[in-house]
């Protein structure tokens, strides 16, 4: 390990920046909404036994590319295959995290612009109606959320430019641990509303009607995207590992926290949607209009409680988005450091000036911009579906091709357990079955399903 490096402090720390990585907004409103709409528990266990049983397996790949190569995405691949066009791979990583980073950092605007205004008056007098005004006020008004953006973007550019041990790991050492137990905090709230009860039940109850195709390549895709695979993020991470961390269970922990939190965030959206009456409808809108609609609904009988919730749980998503915007922000900080030595402070402010423009496209396409449509799609949408189906699919893909038919499997191996406990080794000749042969027909599945309409 080159000491000059800066690397996390130890395998806890390391498991909570991948964890933070993982833990996002993908967990809080989309996974909550697919449950419902793709089977419910059908859906949840088709994702959990695609959580540990492929998409480990690729995080298993990504992160042994990068605890090998210890650079980020272009610098490891360049320093494996040198001589080799490998590393286009980790341009194509810069180039998806870049385009993420931009569009991400808007809805995490979002979230601070939530919760800037639960915490200064709340949410006490919101009927349906003016909570899908407020919505449209915050997402597609010109200024205010060019200026969430804004704020957003930049707290991630100073974590950032404080560097692995006294940025990222400081920071996703002390919110992760809020995260979660605000989340559950709010779990057992949402659990006891009147009418609580059928929000589980729409979630437990196996959906059979509901069962297709989709719902097996919805649940692999979101384990995919909960678990950042793809984009180099773990990749990255993992380079800034100690020698003797093993990513085996640094991987194994990561998943169990994702996929945990996936469930806490479900237990805290739908009873809280169906207790108020609602239906749980898609996306970002679950989250910024049902959901202060739900808190000031409460507020009527118990204002303080109704007023802390509500801040709890935009803290909440305020902290799950921006663990996950660093880890994007350092693939390509990493490359600028790395690869083009420029300092970290330059670095920084390079792409946080960069993705501010390209994320204030994205901003004013849900409002001033919004006619614009590049192949049928808005610049917001049109990112947001060119990064998370194709870019991280092709991503994963070639992370998978590149351990289990470029690299030599004694390499592998040495990295997938530091330790050599005989029990982990024992695991891997599993993983590295997957990783060879499973994870790259599958993901081709899951690429060409993109274009079956
Ligand atoms: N895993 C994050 C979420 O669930 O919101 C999203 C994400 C972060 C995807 C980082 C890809 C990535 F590289």
């Amino acid at each position: 390990m080159d000491s000059n490096r800066e690397h996390f402090g130890s395998r806890m720390a390391a498991v909570l920046a991948l964890a933070g990585s993982a833990v996002g907004l993908g967990n809080i409103w989309r996974f909550p909404y697919m449950v419902g709409e793709y089977g419910g528990a059908i859906f949840l266990i088709f994702y959990l036994i695609f959580t540990f049983f492929l998409s480990l397996p690729v995080f298993y790949a990504e992160a042994i590319i990068g605890k090998k190569g210890r650079k980020g995405a272009f610098g490891s691949f360049s320093a494996l295959a040198p001589g080799t066009n490998w590393k286009l791979v980790g341009v194509l990583c810069i180039v998806s995290c870049f385009i993420i980073t931009s569009y991400y950092s808007v809805v995490g605007g979002w979230a601070t612009d939530y919760l800037a205004r639960s915490v200064a008056t709340g949410f006490e007098s919101l009927s349906q109606s003016t909570a899908t005004s407020l919505f449209s006020k915050v997402s597609s008004s010109v200024w205010e959320p060019i200026i969430s953006h804004t704020v957003f973007l930049g707290l991630a550019a100073i974590i950032i430019k404080f560097g692995i041990k006294n940025g990222i790991e400081k920071f996703t050492k002390i919110t992760m641990p809020i995260l979660f137990v605000l989340m559950i905090l709010i779990m057992f709230f949402s659990l006891s509303l009147d009418g609580a009860k059928e929000g589980v039940k729409y979630m437990l109850r196996p959906d059979f009607s509901k069962f297709s195709a989709k719902t097996l390549a919805f649940a692999l895709g979101q384990s995919f995207f909960s678990l950042s695979l793809g984009m180099g993020t773990v990749l990255t991470y993992a380079s800034y590992m100690r020698d003797e961390d093993s990513i085996a269970s640094a991987g194994l922990y990561t998943s169990i926290f994702d996929f945990s939190f996936a469930l806490i965030s479900a237990f805290v959206v739908i009873p809280a949607v169906f207790a108020a009456g609602l239906e749980p409808g898609a996306g970002p809108s679950l989250v910024f209009e049902s959901l202060p609609y739900i808190f000031s609904e409460m507020g009527q009988t118990s204002p303080v409680l109704s007023r802390c919730v509500t801040i709890f749980f935009f803290l909440s998503v305020f902290f799950a988005a921006i663990t996950s915007l660093i880890s994007m922000f350092e693939v390509c900080t990493a490359h600028l450091v790395e690869d083009r030595k420029i300092s970290r402070t330059k670095a920084s402010l390079i792409i946080f000036f960069s993705c501010w423009l390209l994320g204030i496209l994205c901003s004013l396409s849900f409002g001033v911009l919004e006619d614009i449509k590049l192949f049928g799609y808005t610049i917001f949408s049109l990112f947001d579906t060119l990064a998370s189906n194709y870019l991280m699919t092709l991503g994963a893909l070639l992370f998978v091709l590149f351990v289990g038919w470029k690299m030599d499997r004694e390499s592998a191996i040495d990295q997938f357990s530091m330790r050599k406990s005989k029990k982990r080794e024992k695991t891997f000749p599993y993983f590295y079955f997957v990783i060879k042969y499973v994870a790259p027909v599958v993901i081709i599945a899951i690429f060409l399903s993109n274009f079956i309409k």
